[in-house]
């Protein structure tokens, strides 16, 4: 018997990347080759016209699992009866902008979504916040949406994940499906720690350690970390936008993983609720190694943590502390 649609809301949907998120949410890349989707999409008044596009786009395209689309910029409308929302929309930095001026424009945006979202959503919507700061608009988001549960909030560093695993199939000159296991400590930016020393290498003979492969240890703790760290900024000179395809595959994986589960032996990374896991404060949104199953998700537990690694995990801690203070303060 044929599945019902899931609703699924993308904010931002005029914008770059959610132009190349909203095909790949109708070709089924994120829920499956046979689960239908109804697309809510949402942008503001001045996006109106080109949301539109899109969505004739979307009609002529004739994907055979869209079952309906919205197109609005209303939010109540874009977030009613939604079963998974995916946060793209915001403002991005302009020339002469200061950081507290950019955060305190995102957070007064998501914690209007997070009301329309908490009455209107459909019971147990999954949230992944896409659009920057993402780890602190989704703890905005969380704190303003109280009766949405605190682990169906949470944030996009996949990207991160999936660049570190490129990074070690560059290096090694291998399939980055051979890889595994890689984690992404912290926020989605240049304080994020990649960190490889629980990742495998699927090798004729077996599995093996990523490190024990890679064996420079100068570039692992170096050159590896930096350039995965600044990827995103990497993207941004070459490309003069930010990253869109990359962001829009892994906010499908994302969400992929987070429902359909992650396959036996292998976790990802997720910017989720922190109980304390591993020594992070919590309270904040950081990114762990999780696994997923029946719709719900685990922070890995007992992985060994040496003072390389826990230095940088606090590090990116802290930044994600100060993050939250600002946020804070932007809403008083
Ligand atoms: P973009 O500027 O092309 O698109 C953003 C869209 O959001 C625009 O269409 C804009 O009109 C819309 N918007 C603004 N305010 C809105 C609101 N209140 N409600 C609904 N829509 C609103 O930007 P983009 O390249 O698509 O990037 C989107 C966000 O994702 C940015 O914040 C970017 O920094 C972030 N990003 C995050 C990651 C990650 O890995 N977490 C990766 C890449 C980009
Ligand atoms: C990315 O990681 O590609 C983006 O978050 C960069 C950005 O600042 O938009």
């Amino acid at each position: 018997m044929a599945k019902d649609p899931v609703r699924v809301l993308v904010t931002g949907a005029a914008g770059q990347i959610g132009y190349a998120l909203v095909p790949m949410i109708a070709r089924g890349v994120m829920l499956g080759l046979d689960q239908p989707v109804i697309l809510h999409m949402l942008d503001i008044p001045p996006a109106a016209e080109s949301l539109n596009g899109v969505k004739m786009e979307l009609i002529d395209a004739a994907f055979p699992l869209l079952k309906g689309v919205v197109a609005t910029t209303d939010a109540v409308e874009a977030c009613t009866g939604v079963n998974i929302a995916v946060m793209v929309g915001g403002f991005p930095r302009k020339e002469g902008m200061e950081r507290k001026d950019v955060m305190s424009k995102n957070v007064s945006i998501y914690k209007s979504q997070a009301s329309a979202l908490e009455k209107y959503a459909a019971a147990n919507c999954k949230v992944l916040v896409v659009a920057n700061p993402a780890n602190t608009n989704a703890l905005i988001l969380k704190e303003f949406a109280p009766s949405i549960p605190e682990k169906n909030i949470t944030c996009l560093t996949r990207l991160d994940h999936n660049r570190a695993l490129g990074q070690i199939a560059e290096r090694l000159n291998i399939q980055v499906s051979d890889v595994k296991n890689v984690i992404i400590w912290g926020n989605h930016s240049s304080t994020q720690y990649p960190d490889v020393n629980h990742a495998t290498v699927k090798t004729p003979g077996g599995e093996k350690p990523a490190r024990e492969l890679v064996a420079a240890d100068d570039w692992l703790k170096g050159e590896f970390i930096t350039t995965v760290q600044q990827r995103g900024a990497a993207i941004i000179k070459a490309r003069k936008l930010s990253s869109a395809l990359s962001a829009a595959s892994a906010a499908c994986d994302h969400i992929r993983d987070w429902v359909l589960g992650t396959p036996e032996g292998t976790w990802v990374s997720m910017g989720v609720y922190s109980d304390g896991s591993y020594n992070v404060p919590a309270g904040l949104i950081y990114s762990f190694p999780v696994t997923c199953r029946n719709g719900e998700w685990t922070i890995v537990q007992g992985l060994p943590i040496d003072e390389f690694s826990r230095k940088k995990m606090d590090a990116t801690a802290v930044e994600l502390t100060e993050e939250k203070a600002l946020a804070y303060s932007c809403l008083s």
